[in-house]
């Protein structure tokens, strides 16, 4: 994952005997029930040792975790080529949504644990001050990774990714969600609500600014952190109204959110560009994105293409183009037709340790056809667009565009083959995992045998949620459905956020399930529920010097009440030569007079005001005309 490690010269590789299964039959040969009893047999004997292993990297009583903070996920026991031992907010976060959708299935008192210490864990992250800033206007939450005590890494990287924050808080309201469907909601409301409410003000200020992608290599926009960010609003916004509060920005921002990932979309090519604002020199075809589909995935959604549903026709067309960028590059691919699974890895231009599959991918592959086969049963037929056709034509060369419900011999015919093909990407995975079941973080393009970091935790989470979905065991929903309106037109609307740092020490005890309190979903709010607030957008034209930044200074206390380390920054993501504009949205009393004044800051922190007068404006009276979301622009060039 991690790309200044490939820095290191590598050393000696410890390589294992990978394959050596007895009496394995060549996959080039292997067909639909060959493949199945394969990876019915590997499933078997897999899913323990994957629990038992991702366990192993949780602290702190991971069998592989000494030295490790309560609640801190490991990313890899490996502490050396490449050094792994530490904590990431992406990884962690992903571990841990498989552990409590897992709960929500299965319920067990040591994996509420591992929840319980995991969200202590992270609200004291959170306030940790690190090289991407701190908590008062919400910065350090963009930092990647974190000593495996929870101080910070001051080391250099590739920061902030912008991921984390929404993908734990994701972690997080699905916690929730279980809480208050359980009976909980208080404890949901005390404790998990407070350092939700944190992340979401990150996703909702920090959206539209560049940061790093998922593989930490690429400054820009990402597809996976852009949809993970959509998904985090939508759900954050459903859970603050179950917890009878409101996340304003989430309903105002996500909208926005969503109108952006459309554009990452390659309308001739048929595949999403997984980085844009960056990313140059490749071609964008990245694991980025099918992992984007599968960690968005909400059965009740359907085959929704706008929030790329992995059964959606993009979302399909995609996973063709980015299965085949693999096909000739790697040496355990040849001789393997179209249309059967191939190893594949995060994007075909990798280097690091060479550029080799990895594990998750494979599992990923195979996840989002689990996902779309379970979809298309619950929905009783099957959609085969102009633009899926290609897919669906590498499995059944006689097919055509049309749709097949469940009556016609088609249908059964397309989920059998797509059954197949999905199993494939496990057959992959299994072919290559070492008869000890231990999965590390990749293998070998040409020899197959397991390389980088051993025990992936990653790996491991990946492995259990796809065999999950080819079970038929899927999460539940995250209002997808209802929050995949998009707007008229796409606007880069940044709210900023107030933080503040929350410190639970522990949960009540006996948390046991109690289903008979269930609440129903709440759906995702597209109206505001606070009149008296109105989201006030500053814009100033302020023309500066690398380094420098600004901020809006004033009277009221949504302003800093002119104290200025309560200053709030202003977003330079529209920022150009010829438009010097700096910009934010600030959640503002409404009636209020107001004085204000931008102030810019140098690199050492020094601070610059404008020159008097101070500016005035008065906050619009109440906004229920506009269901309540009542928005205004106040604008200025710098004098
Ligand atoms: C539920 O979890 C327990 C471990 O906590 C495991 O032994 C059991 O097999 C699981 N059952 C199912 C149906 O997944
Ligand atoms: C910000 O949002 C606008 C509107 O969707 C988009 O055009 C722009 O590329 C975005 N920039 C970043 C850095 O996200
Ligand atoms: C601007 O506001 C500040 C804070 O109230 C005040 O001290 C200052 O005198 C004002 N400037 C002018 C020119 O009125």
């Amino acid at each position: 994952m991690h790309a200044l490690s490939s820095l290191v010269v590598l050393g000696t590789c410890a390589v294992q005997t990978a394959l050596g299964r007895p009496g394995a039959i060549p996959r080039s040969q292997r067909g639909g029930a060959i493949t199945k009893r394969a990876v019915d047999s590997y499933i078997e004997t897999e899913t323990p040792i994957a629990w038992e292993k991702l366990l192993c990297n949780i602290g702190p009583d991971g069998c592989a975790t000494s030295g490790v903070a309560a609640g801190a996920v490991i990313a890899s026991p490996s502490k050396s080529d490449p050094d792994y031992w530490y904590t990431w907010t992406r990884d962690a976060g992903l571990v841990l949504t498989g552990i409590v959708d897992s709960l929500a299935h299965n319920y067990s008192a040591s994996l509420q644990t591992n929840i319980q210490n995991y969200i202590i864990a992270q609200a004291k992250l959170q306030g940790v001050g690190n090289p991407s800033g701190g908590l008062s206007d919400g910065a350090g939450l963009g930092e990647p990774k974190f000593m495996v005590d929870l101080t910070e890494f001051t080391g250099d990287w590739g920061r902030p990714q912008r991921d984390g924050p929404p993908l734990r808080a994701i972690a997080l309201i699905r916690y929730a969600k279980w809480l208050v469907a359980n009976g909980y909601k208080d404890t949901a409301k005390e404790i998990v609500w407070p350092v939700v409410k944190n992340d979401l003000a990150y996703a909702a200020q920090y959206w539209n600014e560049t940061g790093f992608d998922l593989w930490e290599e690429v400054p820009g926009s990402s597809f996976f952190t852009i949809a993970s960010t959509h998904r985090a609003l939508v759900e954050g916004a459903a859970l603050a109204a179950q917890l009878d509060t409101e996340c304003r920005a989430c309903i105002t921002v996500a909208p926005q959110v969503l109108c952006f990932l459309q554009t990452f979309w390659n309308p001739s090519g048929g595949y999403v560009v997984s980085n844009i604002n960056g990313g140059e020199g490749r071609s964008g075809k990245d694991l980025n994105s099918i992992l984007a589909s599968i960690h968005t995935f909400d059965a009740a959604a359907g085959c929704d293409s706008v929030t790329f549903q992995p059964c959606s026709d993009k979302a399909l067309a995609n996973h063709k183009a980015y299965v085949d960028s693999f096909r000739e590059i790697y040496g355990i691919n040849s001789g393997i037709a179209k249309g059967k699974a191939v190893a594949v890895g995060r994007y075909s231009e990798d280097v690091y340790y060479n550029g080799n599959p990895w594990y998750l991918a494979n599992f990923g592959a195979a996840e989002q056809l689990y996902d779309a086969i379970y979809v298309w049963k619950e929905q009783g037929s099957i959609e085969v667009t102009d633009l899926s056709l290609p897919f669906f034509q590498d499995l059944l060369q006689d097919i055509s565009a049309g749709t097949y419900d469940s009556s016609s011999s088609k249908y059964q015919e397309i989920l059998d083959a797509v059954s197949a093909y999905a199993d494939g990407f496990i057959d992959v995975a299994a072919q290559y995992t070492p008869s000890d079941g231990s999965l590390a973080e990749q293998f070998e393009r040409d020899s197959g045998n397991p390389i980088s970091a051993v025990d992936l935790t990653w790996s491991y989470a990946a492995y259990l949620s796809a065999t999950d979905r080819r079970a038929g065991i899927v999460p539940a929903g995250w209002s997808a459905e209802n929050g995949k309106t998009l707007p008229d037109s796409c606007e880069a609307l940044q709210v900023a956020g107030t933080y503040t740092q929350a410190s639970p020490t522990a949960f009540p005890p006996n948390q046991t399930p109690n289903p008979s309190a269930e609440t129903p979903d709440t759906p995702f709010p597209s109206t505001c529920a606070d009149a008296n607030e109105v989201y006030v957008t500053f814009k100033g034209k302020v023309t500066t010097q690398w380094g420098e930044s600004v901020k809006v200074i004033g009277s009221t206390p949504e302003l800093g009440s002119w104290d200025v380390k309560k200053a709030v920054p202003l977003s330079a993501s529209a920022y150009t030569e010829s438009n010097p504009l700096w910009k934010i949205t600030v959640p503002m009393k409404a009636g209020q007079a107001v004085q204000y004044k931008f102030v810019r800051v140098n690199g050492d922190g020094k601070v610059q005001w404008e020159s008097d007068p101070n500016r005035t404006f008065e906050v619009s009276a109440s906004g229920a005309a506009d269901g309540g979301c009542s928005s205004q622009t106040v604008e200025g060039t710098w004098r």
